[in-house]
């Protein structure tokens, strides 16, 4: 039996979010520059993308820049937006074929702006593709995503248009950047940290959490069949004892 012919469609996740890490280390093994492994994480974004689709997970987030990581030296930063302004128009026509609508999360505006409108554009030309939601986070922090909603809500209360009782779970995960989006059941990360690197703070409040050594170069379809197989086999209690669960 293969992987995939293991996974149990009943008990699939419906959002999976990765945090795609090691693309520097995986070029350094192959004695290249850091470029050469986001290059190649390009790969690993196509396969992670049609292998989701193909098993029917309804949302993928994947964190491709961070706020922090506007303070990597300037040529990475550079060469990465080129990247990314390349894949998203060589990719959009993949993504309406496999009825994949586009997503992004995060502080797009400082995108520089051919990414910004090459964005809005694979959006807007993948808005009515219902199979699978791909969400890209770009620029993205949790604590800045937080902090703008905080923002909102508070103006609103200003304007009288919310009152400070009203200010329940919904009315914040409404105002966030995921607004409408349910929150992953599993998140996994790819190079071996352990870590959240401010990704998703308050919607991974029950994640299950999955780190693997692959570095993300290598992250193929049989590594997300993994994940999801080691998610499959964890009892989620939310707080409660297994034997409530019966
Ligand atoms: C992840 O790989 C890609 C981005 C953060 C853009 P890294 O570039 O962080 O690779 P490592 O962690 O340095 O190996
Ligand atoms: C997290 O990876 C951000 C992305 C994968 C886009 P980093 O490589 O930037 O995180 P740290 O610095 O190791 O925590
Ligand atoms: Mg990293």
């Amino acid at each position: 039996m293969s992987l995939k012919e293991k996974i149990i469609p009943s008990k699939l996740p419906e959002h999976i979010a990765v945090i795609m890490d090691g693309n520097g280390r995986w070029a350094k093994q192959h004695g290249e520059d850091r470029i050469f492994g986001h290059e190649n994480g390009v790969k690993s974004v196509r396969d992670t993308v049609e292998a989701a689709a193909e098993i029917g997970i309804k949302y993928l987030t994947l964190y491709a820049f961070s706020t922090e990581n506007w303070n990597r030296p300037q040529e990475e930063v550079v060469a990465l937006m080129q990247l990314l302004v390349y894949t998203i128009n060589a990719e959009t026509a993949t993504l309406n074929k496999n009825g994949i609508r586009l997503q992004a999360i995060g502080d797009l505006k400082s995108l520089p702006s051919d990414c910004y409108n090459e964005l809005q554009e694979a959006i807007a030309n993948t808005k009515d593709n219902s199979r699978m939601t791909l969400v890209l986070a770009l620029s993205y922090s949790a604590r800045w995503e937080i902090i703008n909603a905080v923002k909102e809500i508070a103006q609103k209360i200003e304007n009288k248009t919310l009152s400070a009782a009203d200010i329940n779970e919904d009315a914040i995960s409404s105002h966030l950047c995921t607004a409408g989006i349910p929150d992953p059941e599993l998140m996994i990360r790819t190079s071996g940290e352990h870590r959240i690197s401010n990704f998703l703070l308050w919607q991974l409040a029950y994640s299950e959490l999955y780190f693997t050594d692959k570095l993300w170069p290598d992250f193929r379809k049989e590594d997300l069949y993994e994940a999801i197989l080691d998610y499959q086999n964890r009892e989620r209690r939310f707080g409660k004892t297994s034997e409530q669960l019966v």
